[in-house]
């Protein structure tokens, strides 16, 4: 009786995982990622506990002492062990230390592209307990000057190759007592110093870890810019508790501790340095470190270096799917590609091109509060619900008029979630575990994040700007984003910006800039509609020369769209949506259209221009 009794159970036990993964084919790997999420979180706590706290920095160093000879970062062709990137970045620090007087605290501003020093000047200041901000090395003029007014920088450290973009705000710096460093050699500019011969001269004794005693898991460890609706950059803020959460991505991804990583997106965003440089750190593993993406050179360094984990936004998958087809495609050691933005078709194509490669499609904003990620390698899919994950960070979409631009309210005035397979706003609760930082002074910007009485009278919830939807599996799929600003080449433009940019060119009375979707593309790409001034005629020349020197090249509108009036809403806003969805076909339109040619300024949009862009053979 009793064996019987066992034989049952033990046929039970057995069988249980089976039906759970008949019912639900992501059973395990939702197991497993469930046990992930859980070491996190432990790790997490004890973090959230630990005195003194341990920042990423001493995370490095405990590297440095354990693994000295290890290879730390890989760069053109150069190579630096853990060790030696500690002596580089102590003697940084020393020569910051006695040029800038910077103590614990204090903020100090970083322009320099990816390279070496960008790691060494970065690690330098963690060590004094400073914290950086991160400038966007394509921004210039007066959007580089804001950067410093909203983080209070005192000091900034450009790389020699960004001079000629220091020396058009040095005036205005100098000014404001902000002082100038410079990297790198033969960079003599009247009113900056060069730093390269007080590094070159400094010591390498470490430093003492008293130095930055009083940092805490909230004190902030970076500033990263992320575009502002309002016309300029906000500088987000990410303390030492949010700077830990984004770098364990990559144990959440599955990176081991034998894993090469490969960054070439830009140090300034999160996805390169929080998820790429810190996660690195966190696992202790060998940095690829390039300058700039390119796709012929791609899978040649992925070869030559032994690169074994990518990461990527879409547009670059797309790029490599673009490229000529070689023999050796699929001879490389990549096993693992974390990124976002990588649409389903594309998605198939890279994976059938250059093999059996796991895609980790995470999805969130560098200050959002919330994130859902892919760990399933369902095509499509930017993310999966998770009871784990469901617990810890209350998500939700939410019903969204697009044409009113805001989310829809029932008639107690409160917000409805969507059914399966709906779009809708993603929202996520901002509360003790799941806290928005905002934007460094910049109250307007942080309070419009927040979406308040949505299910219930005094919730707040952060409003990403995205719309998703969901599947019966539980999957999540990007759909669009909404409101002021667009996505283009993996950068988010403010379309204020781009206007306030418009309206300093002589003919333009009023500007409405929105993204517009172009075939075989990612994200939209800028177009403006136009008014003119009266009695003038559209200026290409005047045009071009001022976005040419004042807008980065992902921010510059494509198209142009010339209109006797602006449509605006009842309040006076401008109506985009269906501007945006009438586009730019010269054959349905028939206001005057120009197109942005490469180096050549605004010509007039001619049918055959429109077949050539939609057609693919005139790549944006
Ligand atoms: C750096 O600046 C010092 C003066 O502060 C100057 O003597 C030296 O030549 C400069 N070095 C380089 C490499 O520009
Ligand atoms: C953490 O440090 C910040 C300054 O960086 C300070 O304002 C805050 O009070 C500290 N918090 C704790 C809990 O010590
Ligand atoms: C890459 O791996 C191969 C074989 O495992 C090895 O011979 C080579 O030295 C490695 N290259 C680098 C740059 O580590």
């Amino acid at each position: 009786m009793f064996a019987y009794f066992l034989f049952t159970l033990l046929t039970c036990v057995a069988i249980w995982p089976l039906l759970l993964y008949a019912r639900n084919p992501y059973f395990l790997a939702d197991l497993s990622h469930a046990i992930t999420l859980l070491r996190v979180g432990v790790r997490t706590a004890r973090l959230r506990r630990r005195r003194p706290f341990r920042s990423i920095v001493d995370a490095f160093l405990d590297r440095v002492a354990t693994q000295p000879q290890k290879t730390f970062l890989v760069f053109e062709e150069s190579s630096f062990t853990y060790s030696q990137a500690d002596s580089e970045s102590t003697k940084v620090a020393r020569a910051l230390q006695q040029r800038a007087r910077l103590k614990e605290g204090d903020t100090v501003a970083l322009l320099v592209a990816n390279e070496p020093q960008f790691v060494w000047t970065w690690l330098a200041l963690a060590k004094l307990g400073c914290t950086a901000s991160l400038l966007n090395t394509n921004i210039r003029a007066k959007s580089l000057l804001h950067c410093f007014s909203c983080c209070g920088a005192e000091v900034l450290v450009a790389g020699a190759d960004l001079r000629g973009a220091v020396e058009e705000v040095l005036p205005t710096l100098s000014q404001q007592g902000v002082r100038v460093f410079i990297l790198g050699e033969g960079s003599d500019l009247e009113g900056a110093e060069n730093l390269s011969d007080k590094i070159r001269q400094a010591s390498d004794q470490p430093l003492s870890r008293q130095l930055r005693a009083g940092i805490n898991a909230t004190s902030p460890a970076l500033y990263i810019y992320t575009s502002g609706t309002t016309g300029l950059p906000k500088a987000a803020v990410i303390n030492h508790e949010r700077l830990w959460m984004t770098a364990f991505l990559q144990t959440i991804a599955g990176v081991r501790s034998d894993d090469v990583i490969y960054i070439y997106l830009p140090l300034y965003h999160s996805a390169g340095f929080l998820m790429g440089l810190c996660g690195a750190i966190d696992k202790g593993i060998t940095v690829v470190l390039r300058r700039k993406f390119s796709a012929s050179q791609f899978w040649n360094d992925c070869r030559k270096y032994n690169v074994t984990v990518i990461q990527y936004i879409g547009e670059i998958m797309r790029y490599l799917c673009n490229t000529p087809k070689r023999d050796n495609d699929r001879e490389h050691k990549v096993r693992l590609a974390i990124g976002n933005g990588l649409r389903a078709d594309t998605w198939a194509d890279f994976l059938q091109r250059f093999g059996d490669i796991s895609v980790i499609e995470c999805y969130g904003a560098t200050e959002g509060n919330a994130g859902v990620i892919n760990y399933c390698g369902k095509i499509g899919a930017v993310g999966k619900d998770n009871f784990l994950h469901r617990m810890s960070c209350r998500y939700k979409l939410i019903r969204y008029d697009t044409e009113k631009e805001e989310p829809v309210r029932d008639s107690r005035g409160f917000c409805t979630e969507v059914p399966q397979g709906e779009t809708g706003l993603f929202v996520a609760k901002i509360g003790e575990r799941t806290p928005f930082y905002g934007y460094a002074k910049n109250r307007q910007q942080t309070e419009k994040k927040k979406l308040r009485d949505v299910f219930e009278k005094g919730d707040v919830y952060f409003n990403s700007g995205d719309l998703l939807k969901s599947d019966n599996e539980g999957f999540l799929f990007f759909q669009d984003r909404i409101g002021d600003t667009f996505r283009w080449k993996g950068e988010n433009v403010a379309t204020s910006e781009v206007a306030d940019n418009l309206l300093v060119v002589d003919c333009i009375e009023e500007a409405n800039v929105y993204g517009v979707k172009v075939p075989g593309h990612e994200g939209r790409t800028g177009m403006a509609a136009l008014k003119l001034k009266e009695n003038m005629d559209f200026d290409a020349k005047a045009t071009y020369q001022h976005v040419k020197n004042y807008l980065p090249s992902y921010a510059r509108p494509r198209f142009i769209r010339i209109q006797d009036a602006l449509a605006v809403t009842g309040t006076f806003k401008q109506l985009k949506g269906k501007l945006a969805e009438e586009g730019f076909n010269p054959a349905v339109i028939t206001d005057a259209l120009f197109f942005l040619e490469d180096n050549e300024g605004y010509v007039p949009m001619t049918p055959e221009i429109y077949t050539s862009i939609t057609e693919g053979r005139n790549r944006l």
